[in-house]
């Protein structure tokens, strides 16, 4: 049992919620596990003794209050993020704790920097939304690519992804975004969000071993597209997903992520290729790893853990790579993340 600070996971019986619990037991913090479902969280806490399980909802600001009492953070596991993350955020603020949570909703990120930039600014306080595989992890690369760049003129992000069985919350995630751009698609071009309509069309990546040519959909639009602009002048910044996991995710009927280790992780690997290009030079970075709903566990818990002690770089509402230090951020994650740097070439 953990003797370190207090953190509060809101969601915390949700498949990523579960993840997020484990790692912060490992890395010695005591989680406070925070639920709008009372028999949820009770069956939580009885698998996780001497843990404390606090309902709350969020259209009940004081039961978020009492949630947090004697937080030092919160990260927040509960999605859809357009109905979870701006309760909790306010909760957040009012109780002067950071905030991090791993929404993948582009609107629902950009709704984060939008209504709270100016509030968490002048309270000193930390927000960093998506703070998970998608929109921080591809920050993190992208900014760790950049190197000693301020601006380029193109960034890729390519997921290999070698399946992709969702949970409840990304499909239910995935829906409410569709509604909330009118069934419309988005991508990121000319240093803005562009909503429209042209049919996805697909493209071989040249992933590197042991990977290899994919067929991508190309403009898989992720929450990269908010994170890195929010700090890298990138005017173009686009987003790649494996056709094949693209199609998993909207199979009818798909299957939820199956556990296969100790750890709860499902067989899914990845391999993200990330490439920044300024003029004739291109600079990549490749990372690899097992299951992208448990990798974000540590994604979260390591940023909770900097900024808790100090390893920041802003205040506000800040993306990963804004806020951390992301190369070394990535090497902190060397058991979960296996980083490759190959040397610059002419694009
Ligand atoms: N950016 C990324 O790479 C990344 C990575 C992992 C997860 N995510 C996102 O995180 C979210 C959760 O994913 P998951 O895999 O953990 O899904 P999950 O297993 O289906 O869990 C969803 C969790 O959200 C809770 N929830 C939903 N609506 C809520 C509300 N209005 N108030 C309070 N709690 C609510 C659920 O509680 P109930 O059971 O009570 O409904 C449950 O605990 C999804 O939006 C997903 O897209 C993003």
């Amino acid at each position: 049992m953990g003797s370190g600070p207090n953190v509060a996971v809101f969601g915390a019986y949700g498949h990523t919620g579960r993840f997020v619990v484990a790692e912060l037991r490992e890395r010695g913090y005591v989680p406070l596990l925070l639920g709008r479902d009372q028999d949820k969280l009770l069956a939580l806490a009885q698998a996780q003794p001497g843990l404390a399980a606090r309902q709350a909802s969020v259209d009940d600001p004081a039961s978020l209050d009492r949630a947090l009492n004697g937080a030092a953070a919160v990260i927040n596991c509960a999605g859809p993020f357009a109905t979870t993350a701006a309760p909790l955020v306010d909760a957040a603020l009012r109780a002067g704790i950071p905030y991090v949570d791993v929404a993948a909703e582009i609107e629902a990120n950009l709704d984060t920097f939008a209504h709270f930039a100016e509030r968490a600014r002048a309270s000193g306080t930390v927000v960093v939304p998506a703070m998970a595989f998608f929109g921080g992890l591809g920050d993190l690369l992208v900014t760790t690519a950049m190197r000693d760049w301020t601006a380029a003129d193109e960034a890729h992000i390519a997921y290999g992804l070698s399946s992709w069985h969702p949970t409840a919350g990304t499909l239910a995630a995935g829906a409410i975004s569709g509604q909330r751009r009118g069934g419309r698609r988005v991508r990121y071009t000319g240093g803005h969000l562009e909503y429209h309509d042209d049919a996805l069309s697909t493209l071989e990546w040249p992933f590197p071993a042991p990977l290899g040519p994919q067929r991508v959909i190309g403009e898989f639009t992720m929450a990269d597209v908010v994170t890195v602009p929010s700090h890298l002048a990138i005017p173009e910044v686009r987003t790649y997903m494996t056709a094949k996991a693209a199609a998993d995710l909207s199979a009818p009927g798909a299957p939820a992520p199956a556990a296969v280790d100790d750890r709860g992780r499902s067989a899914q690997t990845f391999l993200v290729d990330v490439l920044v290009r300024s003029g004739g030079t291109q600079r990549h970075v490749v990372v690899a790893g097992q299951d992208i709903y448990a990798v974000s566990a540590p994604l979260a818990v390591e940023a909770v853990d900097r900024i808790l002690t100090g390893r920041t770089r802003a205040t506000g509402v800040v993306s990963a790579g804004a806020v951390f230090d992301a190369p070394d951020f990535l090497r902190a994650l060397s058991s979960h993340l296996s980083l490759h740097i190959p040397l610059d070439t002419r694009g």
